[in-house]
Parts: structure tokens; sequence; C-alpha cells
């Protein structure tokens, strides 16, 4: 197996943007690859982070206050940092994840409202320091979005309003303005395949095209 150097990249964007298409073609053609790669899901990915998904994103829990939200999203978090990915990155391996902090301050900083600077104080409280290598946003246009979620039972964030799935759009792009070098920014109209080879190519920089 090879261990070049630790590597975590987080993959975002709205429900039906193209997220795990493209998380799930990337860790496959690294396992392919030969690397120790690893591919989780936000919130999930450990026993009880799974469980703490179960309850954010039961649509019967409409009395969940956004600070509620906030919290179990950070505490998922901590789980599968602690028990899955800083175990893997101190063995020089790779990590996928399908979602991580940017979600939070996108969905409940800009799309819930609340206060960025809370977020910010949980998120060091929860995962300290540990910020992605490569973050991928795939930025989709709602409507676009929405007829990839056709065939899918929204769950209780994706059944939110338009407004806020707006806001939360537009939070993912304030992020990459104010962190440019961190991500990738793609535009989700584009095919699978052309998203494929953008998405291989920024990683093949990343663990610096030796094989
Ligand atoms: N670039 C794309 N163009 C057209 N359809 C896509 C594209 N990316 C993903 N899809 C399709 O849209 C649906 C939602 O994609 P998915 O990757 O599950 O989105 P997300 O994880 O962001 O919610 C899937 O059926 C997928 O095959
Ligand atoms: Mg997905």
């Amino acid at each position: 197996m090879k261990t070049v150097k630790p590597l975590l990249i987080s993959f975002e964007g709205i429900d039906g943007s193209g997220k795990s298409t493209q998380c799930k073609m990337l860790y496959h053609e690294l396992l392919d690859r030969g690397y120790g790669v690893h591919l989780y899901r936000e919130p999930g990915g450990t026993t009880i982070s799974e469980k703490i998904r179960d309850i954010l994103l039961d649509r019967e829990n409409v009395k969940m206050t956004p600070i509620t939200e906030m919290l179990l999203y950070f505490s998922s978090r901590n789980q599968l940092i602690t028990e899955k990915v800083l175990p893997a990155l101190a063995r020089g391996e790779i990590v996928l994840l399908d979602r991580f902090v940017d979600s939070t301050i996108a969905y409940q900083g800009y799309g819930r409202d609340l206060s960025l600077e809370n977020i910010h104080k949980v998120a060091e409280v929860a995962i300290g320091d540990l910020s992605p290598d490569l973050t991928i946003l795939v930025d989709t246009p709602l409507d676009t979005a929405e007829t990839r979620m056709d065939n899918r039972e929204p769950d209780r964030l994706e059944a939110e309003n338009e407004d806020f799935k707006q806001r939360t759009r537009q939070g993912y792009l304030k992020l990459v303005k104010e962190d440019p070098n961190r991500f990738l920014l793609l535009d989700g109209r584009e095919t699978i395949d052309t998203l494929k080879r953008m998405v291989f190519q920024r990683v093949d920089r990343l663990l610096g095209t030796k094989d």
C-alpha cells in the first residue's frame, strides 16, 4: 500500500449538486492506484455518528432548534475525526469526506443565520485546528440540483425552503472567496466526466504525480 503523505480532502455543495458522485469516483481511483484511502459521509461514518445522523435528518424532528442542529453536527464530526480520520492521517493515508465543517458554516451559519463566531468556537472544541488540504465545492444552481434529486425522498434539511438553499449556496461561495487556495470550485453543470477530470488533475498535483 502506498503511503505518500496524509491528505484530507472534503467535498461540499448543496444536495443534488453531484458531490457524492465525484468523491466515490475519486475514492475508487485512489484505491485502484494502491493508496490507503477512506471515504466517510457526514454526518456519519461511525456507529455513534450514524445514530446522530438519523436524529438530524429525521423529518419528524420539526422542533429541533438551529443550535441543537449545529451542536449535533459537531458531535458527529468529533466522533468521526477521533475514531477514524485522525488515526488514518497519522498512518499517512488519504481521507475523503463527503461534507465537513464548511457544510455547517454554509447550512447552519448562512442558511439558518446562526452566528459564525459561535460556530467557529464550537469548531475549535470539536475539531481543533484540523482543516482539509483541499475542499472541492461542486457549485450547482438550485434548479439543476433539484432535477437530480427526483427519485430521492427528501430528508429534514433537503425539505427546507428555497431561500434557505439559496443562502446556503451563496454561503459556500463566500467561503471560497475567503480561502481560495484551499478550494477547487467546480461548475456542477459540467458533465460527470469533465468534473472528474478536474478533480483528478487537482488531486494529482497534491499527490505530487509521482506514480
Ligand atoms: N455533473 C453531473 N451531471 C449530471 N448528473 C449528475 C452530475 N453529477 C451527479 N449527477 C447525478 O445527480 C444525482 C445526484 O448526484 P449526487 O452525487 O448524489 O449529489 P449529492 O451527493 O451532491 O447530493 C445522481 O443521480 C447523479 O448520478
Ligand atoms: Mg450525497
